[in-house]
Formats: C-alpha cells, structure tokens, sequence
C-alpha cells in the first residue's frame, strides 16, 4: 500500500471567498444587494471570481456571508421561472447565460455574523476546510483569466509547502493600501520567501513595494494562529498579522512564500477603479469591444479639444 507521506502535497479541492462585508464605498448601489452582486460588464463580480477558482481546480467554494447576502445564494442556484421564459421564448443565448453559475462548483455557505475583520472570515472556514491546505480569493480583486495566477500558487504550494501568497510589485505610494512583505529570493524565479509582513504601512515604514493582492493558499496551520490574533489595524482581526507569525516565528515550521505575479489585474474595490475595470474589460470583448473602443476614442478626441 502506497501512504502519502506528505499531506502538503494533498490534492487541493476548497476555496474560501469572504464575502460579509458592508460594500459601504458604493452606498448607496449597496444599500440592499452585495457588493460582490455589482456587475462587472454585464456578470457580479463574484462569479469572476469563482470562475477562477474552478479554473485552478478548486471545486468546493465556501463563501463567508453576512446579512444581505442571499441574492449571492440565488445567483449561483437554479431560476426555474426565468429558465422557463427563455425556454418558451426559445431564446437559448440568454438562456444559457442564466444557466451558467449553476453548476459552476458545490457553494457551500456559512454566515460570519460579526463582521471582525479578514482574519475573522478566514477563521469561519476552519470546520469546513478541515486538515488540508486551500485557497483563499478576495472579490476585490479580479485576475484576469489569460494571467493564471491561483493554478500557479498552487503548484508553488506542492513544491514548497507552507503558504503561498500572492505578490504585485506597486508604486511605493501605493503601499499603504495593502498588506506588504519582506521577501528572499528562492530558487524559482517567480517564488520568493516572506520574512515579514505588515498591514498597510505607511510609504517611509514600508520593507518593501511587494503589496500582497488577494490570492492566498494557505496551510491549516493559519486556523490556530488565528484563534490567538488580536485584533490589529482597523481594530479587525487581520489576515496578514496571522501570516506575519507563520512567516516570522521558525517553532510554527510553516514558512510563507509569496508568488509574484507580473499580469492583469483588475482592482474593483474602489469607486474609480471599479469603472476603469470595466471600461478596460468591456472593450476587449468581442460581442461590446469594437463599439465601446470607437465611442471611447471619439470621447477623449471630444475631451481633448475642449
Ligand atoms: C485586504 C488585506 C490586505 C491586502 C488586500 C488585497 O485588505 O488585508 O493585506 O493587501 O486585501 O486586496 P482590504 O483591501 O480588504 O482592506
């Protein structure tokens, strides 16, 4: 009988998408309908999301809810009404459309009830997540399908074992809007070891402009470090603060590696970048890209000359 010796090199199944938060950026479009439900062209930012999941391989999503959240339980359910309509209608395009965050992956859901922070979130996951190491993916951010990031995390995570985050080099102004590493070299040219970490520091304290961006794939040694993280900036229970233990304290012997990732990435978390997002997406399309890039280039000509 052939035992796997190693349970770092498990085969891994689940993700964990937090998706409790308030979206308050965008009152008032989220007074009454998830943040993760805004569109992003004409699909809710979340189902870019699990989209990349499943592409990675990660078939079992669980996302971390809160109040409000049940129009993100019925987007990835069957809607026999309108499926029936379009159906009658014969218009099998839409019908299609409707029908695909169906079957995209088992969701599984489970509610945070306090909102305490990522770390907080993250730690909802344990019962489900179990003894094995998972991915963790912020709507926030959305990479683009043609960059494949996550798959990439988790083969750095069968080769190195530990956690694997995700790193992007940004404008050192810019820093202060994202958890920061201290980072070695490895011998992988795209892997690099985390030594430290800090929750969004300002510019002059910052070790690096490596800002880690919201892709995790995280050993369940992260769950115990949790169960003891105060909470740190914001007053929340930080992810990052978890990571900087794992990364920095050697009697834990679950290191932290970040993988530094070079391709397209759209941020929706803000107002202005939630638009460019969608502005950049909408003219790559094929169905929308020709139309929009000729409006676009007749606009800013129209901006130019006034
Ligand atoms: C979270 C993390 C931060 C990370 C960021 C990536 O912050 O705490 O370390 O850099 O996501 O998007 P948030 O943007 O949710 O405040």
């Amino acid at each position: 009988m052939v035992l796997n010796m190693d349970s770092s090199r498990t085969r891994i199944t689940k993700a964990v998408i937090p998706a409790a938060g308030l979206g308050t950026r965008f009152l008032p479009a989220t007074k009454a309908t998830p943040k993760e439900m805004l569109p992003v062209v004409d699909k809710p930012a979340i189902q870019y999301v699990v989209e990349e999941a499943v592409s990675a391989g990660l078939t079992d999503v669980l996302m971390i809810t809160g109040r409000n959240k049940r129009p993100l339980e019925d987007h990835f359910d069957r809607n026999h009404e309108l499926e029936e309509a379009l159906r009658k209608k014969g218009d099998e395009a839409r019908l299609a459309k409707v029908a695909e965050s169906n079957d995209l992956a088992n969701i599984h859901y489970v509610r945070q009830g306090d909102p305490r922070g990522l770390g907080h979130a993250v730690l909802c996951a344990a019962e489900h997540v179990g003894d094995q190491p998972f991915a963790v993916l912020l709507g926030d951010d959305l990479i683009d399908p043609r960059d494949p990031l996550l798959a990439r995390m988790v083969r750095a995570q069968a080769d190195h074992g530990g956690s694997v985050i995700a790193l992007m080099e940004v404008d050192p102004e810019q820093i202060h809007l994202y958890g920061c590493a201290a980072v070695e070299t490895t011998a992988d040219s795209d892997v690099v070891r985390v030594t430290n970490l800090v929750e969004k520091p300002a510019t002059a304290d910052a070790p690096s402009n490596y800002a880690v961006i919201g892709r995790y794939v995280l050993d369940p040694a992260v769950f115990d470090v949790l169960r003891t993280t105060e909470p740190g900036r914001g007053n929340e229970i930080q992810l990052t603060d978890a990571l900087q233990r794992l990364a920095t304290d050697e009697a834990l012997d679950s290191p932290v590696y970040g993988v530094v990732f070079k391709g397209r990435r759209y941020d929706t978390g803000d107002r202005g970048d939630y638009l460019r997002a969608i502005v950049r997406l909408a003219c790559e399309r094929e169905d929308l890209g020709a139309d929009m890039r000729a409006w676009l280039r007749k606009y800013v000509a129209e901006e130019m000359a006034d």
